[in-house]
Parts: C-alpha cells; sequence; structure tokens
C-alpha cells in the first residue's frame, strides 16, 4: 500500500507537523508500507502524488490542514483519509464554535468572549470591561498555543489581544480555570487513559516545545471514578462535534472537582514529546498500532 503522509503546511505548527509526519513515516515503513512524505507547501508534487496513493495520512496541524480544506480535497479526490471530515474538522479548529456546540450539549467548558479585531475598540473595550481575572487570550483558530497569553489584569490583557491578533482577526478570552490540567485522547470511538499535564509555567508554546518546562503523566492522578467521568465527558465532547477516527480533548478540573472542557483538537501531535502516543502505550497500543488503526479506518 502507498501512504501518501501530509505534513509540514504553511501554518504556524509547521516545524510539529514536519515531526509528527517523521515519526508517522517510520511506523508506516515498519508496518511494510511505502511512506510518501508529501508537503502541500509544494502543490505541484502534492497534487502529483495524490493520483497513486491507496490512502492519505493527514499530519498536518492547524491551517488548511486541520480545517477541513485538505479532507474537502481529498473527498474530491475519492482518496481515503485519516481522521475528522471536512464539518468537524472546520468547527473544531474554531474555538468558539466548538464551545458553542459543547455549551448546547449541556457540556461544561470555561466561560468565554469572543473579540474581532475589527470591532471599535471602545466596543471591546466595553465588552471587556465586565471580565473577572484572570483570563486566557487565545486566537481563534490556532493549535499548539501559539498567541496564547494568560492575563491577570486589564493591562496584561491588551498585550494579550495584541499577540493573539498576531495570529488570527477573532481570538477568544476565556476565564481561567484554576485546578489542575488534563487531556483525553480519543481512538476508534474508545477514550485511551487520561494523561496530566504538569507546567509549573503557564502551559503554553514554550512550555510546550520551547524550553520544554512541562510533564505528562500517565497514568494520571485521578481516581478511577474521575478518570472514567472524563472519559465520558471526552467522548462526548468528540461525538458531538461529529469527529471521527481519533481527536484528543484538553481539559481542566477545578478545586470543587468540576471537569471543564477546553478545546477539542482533530489532528493530535504524533512527535516524540506528544501525548497521544503516550495515552495508547499505556492502553497497550503501539505507535505503529496507533497508526495502523488509523489507516484501516481512513475514509472519504
Ligand atoms: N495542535 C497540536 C499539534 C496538538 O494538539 O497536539
Ligand atoms: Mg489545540
Amino acid at each position: 500500500m502507498r501512504i501518501g503522509i501530509l505534513n509540514g503546511g504553511d501554518s504556524s505548527e509547521r516545524s510539529v507537523s514536519l515531526k509528527s509526519g517523521e515519526c508517522i513515516a517510520k511506523a508506516v515503513e515498519l508496518l511494510g508500507y511505502e511512506a510518501i512524505k508529501i508537503d502541500p507547501r509544494h502543490i505541484d508534487v502534492t497534487l502529483q502524488g495524490f493520483f497513486n496513493l491507496d490512502r492519505i495520512f493527514i499530519a498536518l496541524h492547524g491551517g488548511i490542514g486541520e480545517s477541513g480544506h485538505i479532507q474537502a480535497l481529498c473527498d474530491m479526490l475519492k482518496i481515503p483519509y485519516t481522521g475528522s471530515g471536512l464539518l468537524a474538522s472546520s468547527t473544531s479548529l474554531n474555538k468558539h464554535k466548538t464551545k458553542e456546540i459543547w455549551k448546547a450539549n449541556g457540556l461544561n467548558t470555561a466561560e468565554w468572549i469572543t473579540v474581532n479585531k475589527n470591532t471599535p475598540s471602545d466596543a471591546i473595550k466595553e465588552t471587556l470591561s465586565k471580565l473577572s481575572y484572570p483570563v486566557v487570550v487565545k486566537p481563534l483558530n490556532q493549535g499548539c498555543s501559539l498567541g496564547v497569553t494568560k492575563a491577570d489584569n486589564p493591562q496584561d490583557l491588551f498585550s494579550a489581544l495584541t499577540a493573539a491578533f498576531e495570529y488570527d482577526e477573532e481570538v477568544i478570552v476565556e476565564a481561567f480555570i484554576q485546578g489542575r490540567e488534563y487531556t483525553c485522547a480519543i481512538l476508534d470511538g474508545q477514550a485511551l487513559p487520561v494523561v496530566q499535564i504538569k507546567s509549573e509555567t503557564f502551559f503554553d508554546w514554550n512550555a510546550k516545545f520551547g524550553n520544554e518546562t512541562a510533564t505528562y503523566h500517565c497514568p494520571s492522578d485521578l481516581t478511577p471514578e474521575q478518570e472514567q467521568q472524563m472519559q465520558a465527558i471526552a467522548l462526548k465532547a468528540y461525538q458531538v462535534l461529529g469527529c471521527r477516527g481519533w481527536g484528543r480533548i484538553d481539559t481542566f478540573l477545578d478545586e470543587d472537582g468540576e471537569i471543564y472542557l477546553i478545546e477539542m483538537n482533530t489532528v493530535p501531535g504524533m512527535t516524540t514529546r506528544s501525548v497521544f502516543p503516550m495515552a495508547a502505550k499505556q492502553a497497550g497500543i503501539s505507535f505503529e498500532g496507533v497508526i495502523e488503526k488509523l489507516l484501516s479506518s481512513a475514509t472519504f
């Protein structure tokens, strides 16, 4: 089987995607398939490469690779691809839409306000004057915490908004949940063991990929009951967005034991430092096992 691995791309998560692609390509070869790495940045190569492929593994994070655009192209070319389809991808990349859908389905998510760059600044100020701090400011359609900042007061908020607007015209200002941070991977309609994230500093791009101060723990410190509850909520969060194949849901557990959904990732990182393979390993599924499952459930 010839497997096209889409990686790289032009989003700000390009470097992470290239690392995911590298690990996935190795696994595809270990499974005995032909791995053809394709970077959509070189569109001619992509289009030519598409025609002889049996399957496409989408390892693009953010941008057109996670927003439904590439998924729509694969649908049109009738090549089975891994992960969510067009609608679930585009909804899940949009933090505002994701939270609206979760809320409408009775799922708990941190309260938020969405701000558009083109809204007159007086109107923005009026909306934001009602906030209680701290808050977290995030570009609407980004991954890997790029452009994400915690703001403890109105002065911090101004620079946080400026940083987030570098990445997107719309940003969300979300209530900061005081508590512990977790993430739950879903594979083949099953929630994998929950991974706990510990970070001495705010868990942003730097903690994830820069100075790497964040550490990941699986099994987590949750009780079996809390673990089951978090898995059930994560699975529902995935299902109501219409996701398929795989995904990873980031959550918080506050000091009162309340679970908050934070965001949906439809193309989870698959680098050597990523949490998805860690959770799979805890469930007895190897890296190659994850890739094999995703290739067999690939569809268009
Ligand atoms: N967006 C990154 C790659 C993740 O969620 O793993
Ligand atoms: Mg994300």
